[in-house]
């Protein structure tokens, strides 16, 4: 069922870019990318395992849910966030096929764990997969804004292809932050089933990309170390630190995605790509630069 009353509001970005999002990696990159923190490093590969499961499940969400949508401007946006969001799950496979070739085939057996998950929850309703969607996507806006404002502080010294890929997902996300939250309010709108899909959604994204951090950790055999526990208390304090509000907020009756702020970065970024001639790569950052500009 389709809200009648549901109007398309404008938004920040007046486009959804479709680019190529098609970093090479080394043969041989390390899994541990940033410098001196396998327990950071492992936190985002944990969440990059969870890509190739749980961007086809939105994209699925919103494939259903075009059927019943009529606003055309709406129907514009999901058809740029399933193309993004196709870009992105393709990119985090091949990099998650150089994690197991470059030391965790065990890996292998969370992806299955995550197919069968991801099958289950595509037999609920579409309002609670569209829930789902749009909190998963109203934590990635915190996850954003962390990842790019706490840049330095995050990547300093990383591999810069790694931390390229992340902030160009993170910079694509926060351009497409309306669209499942607008698929959900123009299919159901309901406050609660939304705020139950906030933790939903966040809740078992993260806790699948945690797992997958643990069981990169103790590959290392460096999981029950004091000094890793110790990190993993920090890592994981710090990110609920920066994410907290954005759930927080995305939790109250009146929500909309629109309301939060993009970064000065991210426009600088989008602003930067717009001026690369067609066919050229998409340059690395530099994470040894202090700054840490957008790579134009
Ligand atoms: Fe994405
Ligand atoms: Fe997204």
């Amino acid at each position: 069922m389709t809200q009648e009353n549901y109007k398309h509001l404008p938004k920040d970005s007046d486009e959804i870019v479709i680019r190529d999002f098609t970093f090479e990696f080394p043969d041989d990159l390390n899994p541990v990318w940033i410098p001196e923190n396998p327990v950071r490093s492992h936190l985002f590969n944990g969440l990059s395992m969870t890509m190739p499961y749980l961007e086809p499940y939105l994209i699925r969400a919103m494939l259903k849910a075009r059927d019943q949508i009529s606003d055309p401007e709406l129907l514009k946006d999901m058809a740029g966030f399933t193309r993004q969001e196709a870009n992105h799950f393709k990119c985090h496979r091949r990099y998650n096929d150089l994690l197991k070739t470059n030391g965790y085939p065990e890996l292998e057996e969370l992806e299955n764990i995550m197919a069968e998950q991801y099958a289950r929850l595509e037999t609920r309703s579409l309002r609670t997969q569209l829930a789902y969607s749009a909190g998963f996507e109203s934590m990635t806006n915190g996850f954003t804004n962390w990842m790019i404002t706490k840049r330095v502080a995050l990547f300093a010294g990383a591999s810069p292809e790694v931390s390229s890929f992340w902030l160009m997902h993170m910079v694509e996300e926060t351009e497409h932050k309306t669209v499942a939250f607008d698929a959900y309010m123009a299919h159901s709108g309901q406050y609660w089933p939304r705020a139950l899909g906030v933790l939903h959604g966040s809740g078992h994204l993260v806790g699948l990309g945690i797992r997958g951090m643990f069981r990169l950790l103790k590959k290392d055999k460096i999981l029950y170390r004091p000094s890793t526990l110790l990190s993993i208390i920090k890592e994981l304090g710090v990110c609920i630190f920066n994410v907290g509000p954005f759930l927080y907020r995305a939790l109250l009756p009146g929500f909309n995605p629109r309301k939060e702020q993009n970064t000065q970065w991210m426009k600088d970024w989008v602003k930067g790509y717009k001026a690369l001639a067609k066919d050229e790569m998409i340059p690395l950052l530099d994470t040894n630069n202090p700054e840490m500009p957008v790579p134009f």
